[in-house]
């Protein structure tokens, strides 16, 4: 009989973790937490589902809440069925999401799993004996948690400072998961258009290198002269910021900066053009800005398709995709980055919590990248699964 479609999917996501599969049944077997509880406060949907319950598998009690906005009912749903607690639902009230993560603290977890440093902002404010370590999987995390060091005092690894989350996750993934959002919201074609990509981080690269695969003309803009350089000896045209503006059919912005694109730019945008972020913060794009300009006259909303028309007294249209939030989380049947890219990292995110819960780290490794050994480990057993 056919599965409800949000219970499919996330046996169909857990099925295609075959790497958390296979660290599942080694865990099933070692059972390395046995008798210590994780917490965790990470957005709970399909593959984080698949990573909590490898955790579980470990003999860890697993007490977990989301994130802000992010909490899939159908997940926690799962998660419960398996015995595994989830503190709170989906929230968009700072205040609510705050007691959840209280709540998560006032367990006293052995290790905890942060998403952005909330859980050990809060060790650092008030520790507790028996905590561990655990892990943080963000570079926002790493970069609030590193001035609290010497007040959090175990060891903490940060995923995201990981040479594969880097390329797995940041250049591959989010490069084809951008350009796959642009398709989907946008049913047009990628040939022959203009693209101009605005950051040549690990993000910026693979979209680039994924519309330029797609038969785009590929501009890239970068405030760093060096990456613009690397830009360059890429192969792609790196024109100056007005000049990009001017030619683009789609501006894409993946600079984890505010107010790249905004008001001020109106009058070099194209006819026409389309407009879409992949940076983490709904911010690069101005979009109260550029909707609230004396030249924009009107907007046609198309809701279910996530795209906002705005039209100018001049008589352009310009189009947003996802109202400037992370466009491969928004819109049309959001699926966010690849399987294997959430497999890889939730790998390393497993791997490092066994190392922490079986000691030999110090304070010395309060955030600190992942052990090379552990990089080696995953990727390793990644290659032999793909061989
Ligand atoms: N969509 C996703 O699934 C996803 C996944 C991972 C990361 N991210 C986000 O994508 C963003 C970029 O991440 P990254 O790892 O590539 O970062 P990065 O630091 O490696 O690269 C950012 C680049 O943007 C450039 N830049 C900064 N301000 C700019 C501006 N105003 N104009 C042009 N270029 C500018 C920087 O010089 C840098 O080269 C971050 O917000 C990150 O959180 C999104």
């Amino acid at each position: 009989m056919p599965l409800p479609d949000a219970l499919a999917r996330i046996d169909w996501i857990i099925a295609s973790c075959r790497l958390l599969a296979a660290t599942m049944a080694e865990f099933q077997r070692e059972r390395p937490f046995q008798g210590l509880a994780i917490g965790t406060a990470i957005h709970l949907e399909p593959k984080t589902a698949a990573l909590l319950l490898t955790l579980a598998a470990g003999g860890a009690r697993v007490v977990s809440t989301g994130n802000l906005n992010s909490t899939q009912p159908e997940t926690v749903a799962r998660l419960r069925a398996h015995g595994i607690a989830v503190i709170g639902e989906r929230t968009t009230e700072t205040d609510a999401h705050e007691r959840f993560l209280d709540a998560i603290i006032a367990e006293e977890p052995d290790l905890l799993l942060d998403n952005g440093g909330d859980l050990f902002a809060r060790v650092a404010a008030r520790g507790y004996a028996k905590l561990r370590g655990g892990t943080e999987e963000t570079t926002t995390g790493r970069a609030r948690l590193k001035p609290l060091r010497d007040k959090i005092k175990v060891p903490v690894l940060v995923i995201n400072d990981s040479p594969i989350k880097q390329f797995a996750e940041n250049r591959h993934a989010v490069g084809q998961s951008l350009f796959e959002s642009y398709m989907r919201f946008t049913n047009r074609s990628s040939n022959g258009k203009r693209v101009t990509v605005f950051g040549y981080g690990a993000c910026g690269r693979g979209v680039a290198a994924c519309f330029r695969n797609a038969f785009s003309a590929v501009s890239v803009v970068d405030v760093d002269p060096v990456t613009t350089l690397e830009a360059h000896l890429d192969g792609f045209s790196t024109p100056l910021r007005e000049t990009a503006i001017r030619s683009a059919d789609l501006l894409v912005t993946v600079t984890g900066a505010k107010h790249v694109l905004t008001a001020a730019d109106l009058p070099l945008i194209k006819n026409g053009a389309i407009l879409m972020n992949g940076g983490h913060l709904p911010h690069e794009i101005d979009v109260a800005g550029l909707r609230a300009d004396p030249s924009v006259i009107g907007a046609d909303l198309y809701p279910s398709e996530g795209i906002e028309t705005l039209r100018l007294a001049d008589g352009r249209a310009i189009h947003i995709l996802g109202d400037g939030h992370m466009a491969n989380l928004a819109g049309p049947r959001p699926l966010g980055n690849s399987v294997e890219s959430m497999d890889l990292g939730f790998t390393l995110q497993a791997r490092c919590l066994e190392r922490v819960a079986r000691g030999g780290l110090g304070q010395e490794h309060c955030v600190v990248p992942v052990p090379r050994d552990i990089d080696a480990m995953v990727a390793s057993a990644y290659l032999a699964m793909n061989r």
